[in-house]
């Protein structure tokens, strides 16, 4: 039996895929390498002495998908494609819902012909819009979100509860996650976005890099001890552990629905994670403070108990190894670059 990963090669798919490949799952993975490329499936093998079985095709080719189910014994899939900057989703919402939802409802279809009805969604910390209590538990109200991205997400789990309701043998769970960050400690993998970052961490790199010159740092006039945004950053690695714990908990359930914050439980400000940045890696971030981005909540952090609860799972990373891992992962790439360029390849 094979686990399903979309958007395996991506930035949360490929270190998920490894955990999978690890704990002794066979992994199909699904990704049109829209935003991650072909090397990181020997990254993955590399790591794990162990290779997924991959398909380059985009999820929403129906035809393709049925392929897949029919030639594979598929017991769970975790859905990890999707786009997910929110700048671009207001440009594009048309695109953005046509990935994330029709791309979802896709391949719930498939999912439902073949009678495959165990399902990890990965969702987000934006469905529970801009909160005024904290920390975020999964009893808050989802809603009021304030991009497509994030509605997206959002309309994905009322179409999973639906779903649901419809037909309670489907086992599903929903992973709403706070801020990705870090890289899997070998630095063969990570998160490299191509152009100018959207995100806090990857923007750091590039600074401390010197292929970026200055940091906006978004406001300092929020309601937080030094006035910039705080945000609940967890280790990458953590988070696809998390996946490994969702993934037990299907196979022991018959069925049902559940949905789980993944975070730490503890914010940082931008200015924490600046800090912090510098010190753990010995370089120096040059910023400015910039007017607010707009649509940017001060603060969000999640309780972290119902996921340890329910799941046993709970973060064991903390700020240094965020800050250490992402910085290590650029250092590679740009070490193995700069081999390469001398020996002029
Ligand atoms: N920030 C800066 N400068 C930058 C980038 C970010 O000051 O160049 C600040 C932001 O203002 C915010 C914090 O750093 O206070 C984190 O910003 P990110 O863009 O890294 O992350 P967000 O919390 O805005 O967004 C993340 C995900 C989204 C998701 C959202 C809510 O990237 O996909 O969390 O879950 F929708």
């Amino acid at each position: 039996m094979s686990i399903l990963v979309t958007g395996g090669t991506g930035y949360i798919g490929s270190h998920t895929v490894i955990e999978l490949l690890e704990y002794g799952k066979d992994v199909i993975i699904v990704d049109d390498l829209c935003n991650s490329k072909i090397g990181v499936l020997n990254a993955i093998e590399q790591i794990t002495q162990k290779r997924a079985k991959f398909y380059e095709i985009n999820y929403l080719e129906k035809e393709e998908l049925r392929k897949i189910f029919e030639e594979n014994n598929i017991e769970m899939v975790i859905n990890l494609a999707g786009f997910k900057a929110v700048g671009e989703s207001v440009e594009k919402p048309l695109m953005y819902y046509r990935n994330n939802v029709v791309g979802a409802i896709t391949l719930l279809e498939v999912m439902q012909e073949f009678g495959v009805k165990k399902f990890i969604f990965s969702s987000s910390a934006t469905v529970y819009g801009n909160p005024d209590k904290f920390p975020i538990t999964e009893e808050f109200e989802i809603g009021h979100t304030t991009n497509p991205y994030g509605t997206s997400k959002l309309m994905v789990e009322n179409i999973l509860k639906d779903l649901y309701s419809s037909d309670n043998s489907w086992d599903i769970c929903i992973l709403r996650y706070f801020n990705p960050v870090g890289a899997h400690e070998s630095g063969l993998i990570g998160e490299n976005p191509n152009g100018i970052p959207n995100n806090l961490m990857p923007y750091i790199v590039k600074v401390a890099s010197g292929e970026l010159e200055v940091l906006n740092v978004y406001g300092n006039d929020y309601n937080t001890k030094d006035g910039t945004g705080v945000r609940d950053y967890i280790h990458v690695v953590d988070l696809a552990k998390a996946h490994i714990k969702a993934m037990e908990k299907l196979e022991k359930e018959k069925s049902g629905l559940y949905s789980y914050n993944l975070g730490t439980g503890i914010g940082y400000t931008v200015l924490d994670i600046i800090k912090n940045f510098e010190k753990v890696n010995d370089v120096k971030i040059n910023y400015r403070i910039t007017e607010r981005r707009p649509g940017d909540i001060a603060i969000c952090y999640t309780s972290p108990d119902k996921a340890f609860r329910e799941l046993g799972w709970k973060a064991e990373k903390g700020i240094t190894e965020m800050c250490r891992d992402s910085w290590s992962y650029i250092m590679k790439r740009k070490n193995i670059k700069k081999l390469l360029n001398e020996r002029g390849y």
